[in-house]
């Protein structure tokens, strides 16, 4: 066994966990050595079918041919397999928890409510024109009704775009326009740690864009009760269109292929991009990892921290818990509002078994002390997760013993938006622990590490991580752009799908993901390219160019550093410094706000013209003794100058 010591299996789960060891080595060995019998399997024993496929797996990495098909001639329908299936059995049991931004609110819905208000929304939206394979965009806020959108759109065939709350009208609008999403579902306000934020305002603004005139509707949920602006030929209200519904709709059956969801995604260049996934894969693979990642039993009450515009809050607050039969708690506010106590008080609140978190949150309680947990127990903790960045050991072991009392496995959860679900991970009961590290692959996940120059390394070793073939939950395309999907994730490491990510595989076998090998950041959990926040920084007026690194954050895990040089007659002052911040916000969202500004009187460039990065990356960590060889700059000048202009940066 490796340096690192490791934790018990069990904790206090006792016996009853899903699997052991050895049954997870069966199981992934036949996953990967009988995939079509594997997922054949669990498709029909986990999922209800329409009509019954019989075919499982035809799947393509070859360059030019890339097609991934899963289960292509069966029918099903998401909401009946989230909702429908379960009411004969546990109708009256509570579905959704939805825990609000104010302490003293609070709400539950059943299984045999939310059915209802799922159908009467759905035909809400059949009257409103919406057809099967339409695009439906949602920029809602953490209410339940957010959930019961994207179960309607399921329902009536049609594919939801959902767009995260705290992106800007311009975000919103470039979505829009990509998706080409006739329908908007929003609500008049969102509120979150104790501030409104103006939804409808915003999409108001986004369809100011001369290119969203095909927009015929805007369905908008009255949350606070706060003023909007009424464009009576577009705007209607939720309760208007929804409250003479039947309570009845019939699912549609939907093949397996067709799209399910678009979710945009950052990557190193360009755009982002809209992720596709497709129905019955996608759905089998949320609900098996589901299952067997969070060990689910029925009665446990389960909470993701997600927001639902993200991949975490699709997969893993709505689709896998709710097609489990589960409880699932859908929170309106933050961690750390009121207090910093009240991620540890929504756990005792509600008795919550399963808690499932980002290392950022985690991080940020942790500098609380104590704090976090005062007056709480948190005693019906058995198991808690972390998902969405690298979780360090330090904050690892906090989050083991302060939040878990030394009694709960922490599932390490490595994925991706592309990847659909959860596909490095340990499995409660079965694998034991390693602070730090993500452990072993899913069933039918084969990672792989490789040079730059695609050799596979063995053994211990470190590289860039790869997978060598499809798994069910696997994105299907770049919505509109099946090329830009070949050339992204298909062509570095021709044959095997690129993550992007570069790992460590320990003398165990364990996983250690490291971080983004390409130009994408993680900041706070939030993905982003440095190329979207150059392209936003070099909009503005005053800006000639712009070179954006991350450094290390120790609440946000990344920081966003802004390398800026301006026109030719303009000043750097502190009016400019808080006018470029706000511009970013207004352009991208209050997540992409550079953390540091630095004027630049020139960037370092290759002769080619082509930044030289790996010197700004160094410049801005303070490691200048290891710049490299600077000596195929056009101007070597210019980084004596970069490191003198440092000391002004904030
Ligand atoms: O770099 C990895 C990091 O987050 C990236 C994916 O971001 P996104 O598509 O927004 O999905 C986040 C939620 C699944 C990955 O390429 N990442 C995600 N989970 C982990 C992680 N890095 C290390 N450990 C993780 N558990």
């Amino acid at each position: 066994m490796s340096e690192q010591k490791l934790y018990p299996v069990k904790a206090n789960i006792a016996d009853n966990c899903l699997l052991n060891d050895q049954q997870y080595l069966d199981m992934y060995q036949e996953s990967i050595t009988q995939p079509d019998q594997f997922w054949g399997k669990h498709g029909s024993e986990l999922l209800d079918w329409i009509q019954p496929y019989t075919k499982v797996k035809n799947t393509s990495y070859d360059p030019g041919h890339v097609s991934i098909k899963w289960f292509e001639d069966g029918l099903l329908n998401v909401s009946a397999n989230c909702i429908d299936r379960h009411l004969q059995e546990r109708g009256d049991e509570v579905a959704i928890i939805w825990e609000g931004d104010n302490p003293e609110e609070d709400s539950k819905l059943t299984y045999n409510e939310l059915y209802q208000q799922v159908c009467k929304f759905s035909n809400a939206l059949k009257q409103q024109g919406v057809k099967k394979g339409e695009v439906v965009c949602l920029y809602m806020p953490m209410v339940p009704e957010a959930a019961v959108a994207m179960l309607a759109c399921t329902r009536i065939g049609a594919v939801h775009s959902i767009v995260f709350g705290g992106f800007s009208p311009e975000a919103l609008a470039g979505r829009i326009i990509d998706s080409n999403s006739k329908y908007v579902i929003t609500a008049d306000e969102g509120v979150r740690g104790g501030r409104g934020v103006p939804l409808k305002a915003n999409v108001d603004q986004a369809l100011e864009n001369p290119d969203c005139e095909f927009v015929k509707s805007v369905v908008v949920l009255k949350r606070t009760g706060g003023e909007v602006n009424w464009n009576a030929n577009r705007d209607v209200w939720w309760h208007d269109i929804t409250e003479n519904q039947a309570a009845d709709c019939p699912p549609e059956p939907m093949n397996a292929e067709d799209p399910l969801f678009i979710l945009y995604t950052s990557g190193s260049t360009g755009k982002p991009k809209g992720v596709l996934h497709t129905t019955g894969g996608y759905l089998l693979y949320a609900t098996m990892t589901f299952r067997y990642v969070f060990d689910y039993h029925p009665g446990d009450i389960y909470w993701c921290t997600a927001d639902v515009g993200w991949i975490t809050g699709h997969s893993y607050l709505v689709y896998g818990p709710l097609a489990n039969g589960a409880t699932t708690i859908l929170f309106e506010g933050v961690p750390n509002y009121p207090t910093s106590a009240r991620m540890s008080e929504v756990c005792d609140k509600h008795q919550v078994t399963i808690l499932y978190t980002a290392p950022t949150a985690i991080r940020a309680l942790m500098a609380q002390g104590d704090a976090a947990v005062q007056g709480t127990s948190r005693s019906s903790l058995r198991i808690m997760g972390s998902v969405g960045e690298p979780i360090n050991p330090e904050a690892w072991e906090w989050y083991y013993r302060t939040i878990g009392d030394e009694r709960c496995p922490i599932v390490d959860t490595w994925w991706q938006t592309e990847t659909g679900g959860i596909l490095i991970t340990p499995l409660p009961g079965a694998t034991a622990l390693k602070p730090g590290s993500a452990t072993r692959p899913f069933f039918g996940v084969q990672p792989a590490l490789v040079d730059n120059e695609g050799n596979v390394l063995e053994g211990a070793a470190e590289g860039n991580l790869i997978i060598k073939d499809s798994w069910p939950g696997q994105m299907r395309t770049v919505y509109g752009d099946h090329e830009r999907f070949e050339q992204t994730y298909f062509s570095t490491f021709p044959g095997t799908y690129t993550t992007g990510d570069g790992a460590r595989r320990d003398e165990d076998g364990y996983f250690w993901i490291t971080g983004r090998v390409d130009d994408v950041l993680n900041v706070s959990g939030h993905r982003m390219g440095t190329a979207e926040i150059e392209s936003a920084l070099v909009a503005h007026p005053k800006i000639s160019e712009a070179a954006v690194v991350g450094v290390p954050h120790e609440i946000k895990g990344q920081g966003i550093y802004a390398y800026i040089t301006l026109n030719a007659g303009e000043e750097a002052s502190a009016e400019l410094h808080k006018e470029v911040k706000a511009w970013v916000r207004k352009e991208i969202g209050p997540i992409a706000t550079p953390d540091i500004l630095h004027w630049a009187e020139a960037l370092p460039k290759t002769r080619s013209g082509k930044i030289m990065r790996r010197i700004l990356r160094k410049i801005a960590t303070n490691e200048t003794d290891s710049l490299g060889d600077t000596s195929t700059l056009a101007d070597p000048s210019v980084v004596d100058k970069l490191i003198e202009e440092k000391s002004n940066a904030a």
